[in-house]
């Protein structure tokens, strides 16, 4: 059958490829060593009018999925056989590695596609590469629609092997409004991935300010699904959240009604259980991999991880409602609101959402950054906002348009403070410092829950202080622990450099 490409996984993701990879040209064998997931792929092929259902081949066995290659094609460096994998992070892609390489022939190229600890994909490279295999890591972003229909992609790993795959991958990834394929080298090692991760660090920042957003409209304004939605349609079609994926998506389900439409007028929100869970490994995923990130390059990225540690929280509802039990604490409060105050809420909220969605961008690209020089990596921060234009699920139009070229003439070598070296961007965030506060202290007010508005807020106010109350932490540091202190007036007047200690406790 001569094959092109070959999907280790088909899960709905690893489908989705094969279907798009078909779709795009190529011949391509899926392989799972479930027999009913691949019978799934094979039927989906046949149901769908794109895919030419010669172009997808289904195995079983790896053996028969690597000899499906034209014969000389394994070892050959012109024409190398190229496998993409696209299975949970962690143990199974060990296991299958283990698998495969066994099989592989020098020359072969071996693309993973799933999430990954980028520390893992390195450790991957070097073992296939003493195979003379290569592994590129590759982050694909946007679901498994955009599998099947054009994912933003970010490859990662030898740079020679990727200019084989570039072709391939140029054809399967989305487009920006411009016809920019959505895909770009971001970098030798781990570094496809690690953009992979703080993507969806980023994506769940968004998602959280959406979620707070949300639950005050609804529960504090009074507002209904459907006026909720018509608001999100309108951030959507115009303003500075114009494409905003997840804006979108929220509209879009906010309206959504099954079957004949829920009679008593509640949607399907008010039907889901408030808990999300991790999805692979309780202990681990991207935005567990984030917030260890952020903390250990030492990048301020408070909305990242406040969004991660409310999805930690809401995780075990068993345990959370016996907390509540004990702690007893107000709920938010419903039903009294004044016209005067919603009507100021509801005149800042858009820009208040801005706020937060923005400042997420500005983290993320900052904890890139600090990590592509740490690394060596070299990755260019304009190259991850390209990759975002389409087919991810922080895709928001009107954002990177304005940030893109504000970030373009700054190289990879140094780290990048988008908020110290880019003054448009600073002013663009000081603008929605107001209307952020203005909704946080309203959450405060009623007891609502939004711990990522809130942490945006303080960032903000924090890294824009020009004064902060750590002088007093620099004092007890010292008083406990020799930990010395900077003088102001020495700093300032230039002379003394160097730390000062005082010995507070006589002995
Ligand atoms: C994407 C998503 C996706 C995400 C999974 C699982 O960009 O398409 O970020 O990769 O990781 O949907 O979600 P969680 O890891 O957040 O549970």
């Amino acid at each position: 059958s001569d094959l092109e490409i070959g999907i280790v996984g088909s899960g709905s993701m690893g489908s989705g490829m094969t279907l798009l990879f078909s779709e795009k040209g190529s011949v391509v064998g899926c392989y799972d060593y479930d027999k009913e997931a691949v019978e799934r792929v094979l039927d989906q092929a046949k149901e769908d009018e794109n895919v030419d259902t010669s172009k997808v081949h289904g195995f079983t066995s790896l053996e028969k999925l690597f000899n499906a290659f034209p014969k000389g094609s394994g070892g050959d460096k012109k024409k190398p056989r190229m496998f993409v994998i696209s299975l949970p992070h962690g143990k199974p892609v060990d296991g299958i590695l283990d698998e495969l390489l066994p099989l592989t022939e020098e020359g072969d190229i071996i693309i993973d596609g799933g999430n990954e600890w980028w520390e893992d994909t390195e450790r991957r490279q070097r073992k296939a590469k003493d195979h003379g295999v290569q592994w590129i890591g590759m982050g694909v972003s946007g679901g498994y629609q955009a599998a099947r229909h054009g994912p933003s992609i970010s490859p990662g790993g030898d740079k020679e092997a990727y200019d084989y795959v570039e072709p391939f991958l140029d054809k399967w990834a989305a487009r920006a409004p411009n016809g920019d394929a959505c895909v770009e080298y971001m970098g030798p090692g781990g570094a496809g991935h690690y953009v992979k991760m703080i993507h969806n660090g980023i994506e769940h920042a968004h998602m959280s300010i959406l979620c707070e957003v949300r639950a005050i409209l609804y529960h504090q304004l009074g507002l209904s699904n459907d006026e909720i939605s018509n608001m999100f349609e309108s951030w959507y079609k115009k303003g500075p959240l114009r494409g905003n994926f997840l804006v979108g998506i929220g509209y879009k389900g906010l309206r959504f009604q099954e079957g004949d439409g829920i009679k008593d007028k509640r949607g399907i929100v008010e039907g889901i259980e408030d808990k999300v869970t991790q999805d692979v490994d309780k202990s681990e995923g991207t935005g567990t991999w984030s917030t260890k990130e952020m903390a250990e390059r030492h990048v301020a990225a408070p909305a990242i991880a406040a969004s991660h540690q409310l999805r930690v929280i809401s995780a075990n509802k068993f345990e959370r409602l016996e907390v509540a039990d004990n702690l007893d604490m107000p709920q938010p409060k419903t039903g009294s609101i004044d016209d005067k105050t919603k009507e100021e809420l509801l005149d800042i909220v858009e820009q208040a959402v801005y706020g937060g969605i923005l400042g997420g961008f500005i983290q993320g690209l900052q904890i890139i950054s600090r990590a592509s020089t740490d690394q060596k990596w070299g990755i260019e921060l304009a190259k991850c906002l390209r990759i975002w234009r389409a087919g991810c699920i922080i895709q928001s139009d009107a954002i990177t348009e304005f940030l893109m070229p504000l970030v373009e003439p700054f190289g990879p070598s140094e780290p990048l403070n988008l908020l110290q070296s880019i003054p448009e961007v600073a002013k663009e965030l000081r603008k929605t410092y107001e209307p952020m506060k203005k909704l946080y202290a309203y959450a405060v007010e009623v007891d609502a829950v939004a711990p990522a508005v809130g942490a945006t807020v303080e960032w903000l106010k924090a890294v824009g202080g020009r004064n902060l109350p750590t002088d007093f932490e620099e004092m007890e540091l010292d008083y406990f622990g020799h930990h010395d202190y900077d003088l102001k007036a020495k700093t300032e007047k230039g002379s003394h450099k160097g730390r000062y200690h005082t010995e507070f406790q006589s002995t």
